[in-house]
């Protein structure tokens, strides 16, 4: 029987693509260029499972044709907003994910973040970088204490309970939650969490605030003005989920006029263009989408990928369906 086709539409580690080469008829990215969606529709025509990731925009035009071959859209990486679904959905196209495997990663970077801002990490490596460090002083660079704060956890799923374990057990953290559902009390057991009636119940109380919810039009702009007046003028909000659920022009004033302590970012509106406000603000790390950046997130995601198609061309239902 002939292999099913498969394109894959950027690089991915090198084991993973030994592997799909060996199992499947796959075309690999030469250029590791995201695709248009001219490209997209006519790689729907000659593909049975399409191997997008996160920078892939898969919206109505790229979804707009009839009969597609492709009924597998196996995504690298856990969000999947990316992917207009009711129009997959329309087409039969079976949608998949790879949620667990980038957990650990994404909570280590959330950590990194959050000390870089509060301990002002980037201002102090610009500073040694440009010659301008003039030695050791009482009043040099002052931060702000994480051990023992209050840690508010915006998206309670795998992710933010990640981020809890390391905060709570490692650096003593309080933690309040909010989750669009209830969270099971021997979850929050766990990490001795709170969960707050709402997000805005929650911004008050936190001293670190820490964004884990999926993006979409769901929750753009969920962090917007009136959230960020809500919370401690010296809190630090940190976002490794999404870059729209923050609105950056907000985010710049609140940091000009000093209304929070700072932020750390490592997801943008629009990204990979940043606008120039942030880049100017001081107030602010900023890391290029990392979260899930160490070889071995990364070769899971790869191997978890290979799982989903795998199930679905032997008949079963892949194990990280999302629709
Ligand atoms: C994801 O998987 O959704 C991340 O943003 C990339 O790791």
């Amino acid at each position: 029987m002939a292999k099913p086709k498969v394109l894959v539409t950027r690089r991915w580690p090198a084991a993973v693509e030994a592997q799909l080469a060996e199992k499947f008829d796959v075309v690999l990215s030469n250029n590791d260029v995201a695709l248009r969606p001219c490209e997209f529709r006519e790689a729907f025509k000659d593909f049975d499972a399409v191997l997008p990731t996160v920078t892939d925009k898969i919206g109505p035009d790229a979804l707009e044709l009839t009969n597609p071959r492709t009924k597998l859209l196996a995504n690298y990486g856990v969000g999947f907003t990316h992917i207009d679904l009711p129009r997959a959905n329309s087409h039969g196209m079976v949608v998949t994910n790879t949620p667990d495997v980038l957990s650990e990663c994404t909570a280590d970077l959330a950590m990194t973040l959050m000390l870089m801002a509060a301990r002002r990490a980037g201002e102090g490596e610009r500073e040694i970088r440009a010659g301008r460090w003039t030695g050791w002083r009482p009043t040099h660079l002052v931060g702000t204490k994480v051990s023992g704060k209050t840690l508010g956890i915006v998206g309670f799923g795998r992710i933010g309970q990640e981020v809890a374990r390391r905060a709570h057990h490692g650096f003593g953290m309080d933690i309040i939650v909010h989750n669009r559902s209830r969270v099971a009390p021997d979850i929050l057991a766990r990490f001795n969490a709170k969960q707050a009636d709402d997000l805005d119940a929650l911004l008050p109380q936190c001293d670190f605030v820490s964004l884990h919810c999926p993006g979409g039009a769901e929750n753009r702009h969920l962090i917007n003005a009136r959230r960020l007046d809500l919370m401690r003028p010296g809190a630090f909000l940190i976002n490794t989920a999404r870059g729209e659920v923050i609105n950056e022009c907000d985010l710049v004033q609140a940091l000009t006029f000093d209304t929070i302590g700072g932020a750390a970012l490592d997801v943008f509106d629009g990204e990979p263009n940043i606008a120039q406000p942030l880049l100017d603000s001081d107030r602010l790390v900023m890391l290029p989408h990392l979260g899930s950046a160490t070889a071995e997130a990364r070769e899971d995601m790869g191997f978890r990928v290979m799982n989903n198609l795998e199930a679905f061309f032997n008949g079963e239902t892949p194990p990280d369906r999302v629709n």
